[in-house]
Formats: structure tokens, C-alpha cells, sequence
């Protein structure tokens, strides 16, 4: 394969990876998954310590719950067929965001590869209500120790809606810097 074709094909995959929040009831077959399996265990970690852990979820009733644990930008993960819970150890790593964001967006782009759909859902930081965080209220849903902490859940699942990929010759240029900012 030409460097040329090597650099379209990459390109290409982050052009057309959009944020989807509608999904078909299409379920996402099982090889599927243990391929987004295996690709979250080989996102890079600080040190390699892999101290992250990802919980796959597929029954109905489960997302339901887990898109009540925030009143905003969460509704999506009840009508997708599989979510991926991304949980962080802080107390075992001072990179668990990074490590844990990384994964994130390794999940995301092997979904685009396997033509699914997927969105991010940010827990760390945000509030489930006025007492609770969305942190706590998805460790307690899925019984996750109280020492971790859920940095997001990534929303997949067959594409319900198409949306515009990115335009190469829109990028914003201007945030580019050489040499020197
Ligand atoms: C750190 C981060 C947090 C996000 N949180 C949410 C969220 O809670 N709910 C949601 O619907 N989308 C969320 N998104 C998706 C963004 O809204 C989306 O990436 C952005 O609008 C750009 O659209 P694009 O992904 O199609 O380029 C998040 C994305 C990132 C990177």
C-alpha cells in the first residue's frame, strides 16, 4: 500500500467520525464488540499501568438507567445498543484522565472503523442532580468500587442519522502553529 493511499485511509476514518446520537435497534455483533474490546485494552496508559476498566453494556433496562445519570447530553445511551463504561483508578494513577480519555476516543474511532456510530458522554465532573454527581450515581447503578472513578461512557451502536464529514479544505488553520506559537 502507497504512503498516499496509508495517509487517505486514516484521514479519511477521522473525517467521516461525527458525534451520532440516534442508533437503529440493530444489535452489534458479538465479533464487533470483542473488537472494540480489544482495542480499549490497547489504548495507551501512563507507564503502561493499565489501571482503567470498562464495563460493556447491552441490556435495555441497564441503559435506561445509566441515561438518567446526568439531566443533560445523556438522554442518547437509551436508545443505543451498547455503551461503554470508561472508569479510572485515581488513587493508582495521576494520568487516569488522560488514560482514561485516550481510551475514549480509541473506542470511537474502532467503532467508525467497524461502521458504527458511537457519541461521548462526559461523567466526570458533572452532576446528577443537585446533591449527586453523575460519578457517583453510574458507580452506584453498576456497582463500582467507590474508589474508581467513571470518566465517561461511549454511546455505539448502527447510525440512525448521517452527518456532514469533515470539510479538509475547513479545518481551522489558523490553530496550527510552527516553530513557535
Ligand atoms: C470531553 C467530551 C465530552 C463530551 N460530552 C458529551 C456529552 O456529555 N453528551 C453529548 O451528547 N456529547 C458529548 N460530547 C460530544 C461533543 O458534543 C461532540 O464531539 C462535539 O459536539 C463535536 O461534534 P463531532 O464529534 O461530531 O465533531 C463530548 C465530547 C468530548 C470530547
Amino acid at each position: 500500500m502507497s504512503i498516499i493511499s496509508t495517509i487517505m485511509e486514516f484521514i479519511h476514518l477521522l473525517q467521516n467520525r461525527r458525534s451520532k446520537r440516534k442508533f437503529t435497534t440493530q444489535k452489534v455483533e458479538t465479533e464487533k464488540v470483542e473488537s472494540l474490546m480489544q482495542a480499549a485494552l490497547m489504548s495507551p496508559t501512563g507507564k503502561r499501568k493499565n489501571h482503567w476498566d470498562f464495563i460493556f453494556i447491552e441490556t435495555p433496562e441497564t441503559l435506561v438507567k445509566l441515561s438518567e445519570c446526568k439531566p443533560h447530553g445523556a438522554k442518547l445511551i437509551a436508545g443505543a445498543p451498547l455503551a461503554v463504561v470508561v472508569i479510572g483508578d485515581p488513587q493508582q494513577s495521576d494520568t487516569w484522565v488522560e488514560d482514561c480519555s485516550i481510551a475514549s476516543i480509541i473506542l470511537q474511532l474502532q467503532a467508525e472503523a467497524l461502521g458504527l456510530g458511537s457519541c461521548w458522554v462526559q461523567i466526570h465532573n458533572r452532576e446528577h442532580d443537585s446533591t449527586t454527581m453523575a460519578d457517583t450515581y453510574t458507580k452506584t447503578l453498576l456497582g463500582i468500587p467507590e474508589e474508581k472513578a467513571v470518566l465517561s461512557v461511549v454511546a455505539m451502536g448502527y447510525p440512525d442519522e448521517t452527518k456532514k464529514a469533515f470539510d479538509l479544505s475547513e479545518l481551522m488553520q489558523e490553530k496550527i502553529h510552527r516553530e513557535g506559537f
